[in-house]
């Protein structure tokens, strides 16, 4: 696909994801997008609103070795809705603590610095996720399959004793160029749906037949816009490409086999999501990474179930 030539401040490793697989099913016939589809992609993201500048920092604390909980209580507390918020998870049944959590101080010391920030961003994200379009995209349906797609990770790394502060936000954003799509083309979108269905095809192959591009490009588009670290832009970008290039025990490909697993279990569980119609397959190798293996899968979609349960009506409403 040439785009050497183009103005556009495409990521030219983000194209991997467009390029790779997809061949199989229609030869070399897949529609290269236009100069006129990117720039829409591109204005589509210079108006989509920012980020709370709570999320920027509280994410930077999160990730700094020496930063302090009254560093982030001071942080969050500059914002209300976000505090409220975050009292308000603090509260819930997923926590499910005996004692009233009344200030952001014991919120932070109960809950830890990933959790905050977590709930951080998916608070932030809901707003962004949680409607719905014209079309016949179900996004509250995304939204749900997001959430638990992060909440799988977590499980997952929690299981396997591994840490990465990186997983959660990764899995709720995947696929957020989904709803890109969604709101730039939604003529073509639906019919990226109805092509999908038909040909039973995953849906980033019936994208990129379409549109010449697929919503893991399009969401590396949108991590970019929102200064995301490379770390994050590739995983999200390159989620449905290849992963051969990747160095063994890198953190990158610790990421994409995390998300890659998660995604395969919470479809398979039926979460969310109702716009792919294949059924994932759960290779037993795909746990080895984790250092778990196939047994391990009950445990975690049990774990999952009980989680979202917790989840709904606090942030799936
Ligand atoms: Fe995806």
């Amino acid at each position: 696909m040439a785009i050497s030539h183009s103005p556009l401040p495409i990521v030219p490793s983000l194209w991997q994801s467009c390029t790779d697989g997809g061949g199989e099913l229609f030869g070399d016939v897949a529609v290269p997008p236009s100069e006129e589809s990117l720039i829409k992609i591109v204005k589509t993201l210079n108006g989509l609103p920012s980020l709370p500048d709570v999320v920027y920092r509280v994410m930077e604390l999160v990730h700094d070795p020496d930063s302090t909980v009254p560093q982030i209580v001071e942080t969050l507390l500059m914002d209300q809705a976000m505090t409220a918020k975050i009292l308000r998870v603090a509260n819930s049944a997923y926590y499910g603590f005996v004692r009233e959590i009344s200030t952001v101080t014991q919120a932070v010391a109960v809950l830890g610095k990933n959790d905050i920030a977590d709930h951080v961003i998916s608070s932030a994200l809901c707003g962004f996720l949680n409607t719905q379009g014209p079309g016949l995209f179900d996004r509250r349906a995304l939204w749900e399959y997001s959430l638990a797609c992060a909440q799988c990770t977590r499980i997952l790394l929690r299981l396997s004793s591994q840490p990465n502060e990186r997983a959660y936000i990764c899995a709720l954003l995947h696929d957020i160029g989904q709803l890109v799509i969604d709101e730039v083309f939604p003529q073509e979108h639906d019919r990226v749906l109805s092509l999908a269905q038909e040909k039973g095809w995953p849906i980033e192959c019936a994208e990129r037949k379409v549109l010449g591009v697929d919503h893991a490009f399009v969401g590396g588009m949108v991590a970019l816009h929102w200064n995301f670290p490379p770390v994050l832009v590739d995983a999200i970008g390159n989620h449905h490409a290849t992963t051969d290039h990747l160095q063994a025990g890198s953190t990158e490909l610790q990421l994409r086999c995390l998300l890659d697993l998660s995604d395969r279990i919470v479809r398979a569980a039926g979460i969310g999501m109702n716009h792919d119609h294949t059924t994932p397959e759960i290779p037993e190798e795909m746990w080895f990474p984790l250092g778990l293996n196939a047994t391990h899968r009950e445990k975690v979609t049990n774990a999952l179930s009980v989680a979202m349960g917790k989840l709904s009506g606090l942030i799936l409403t």
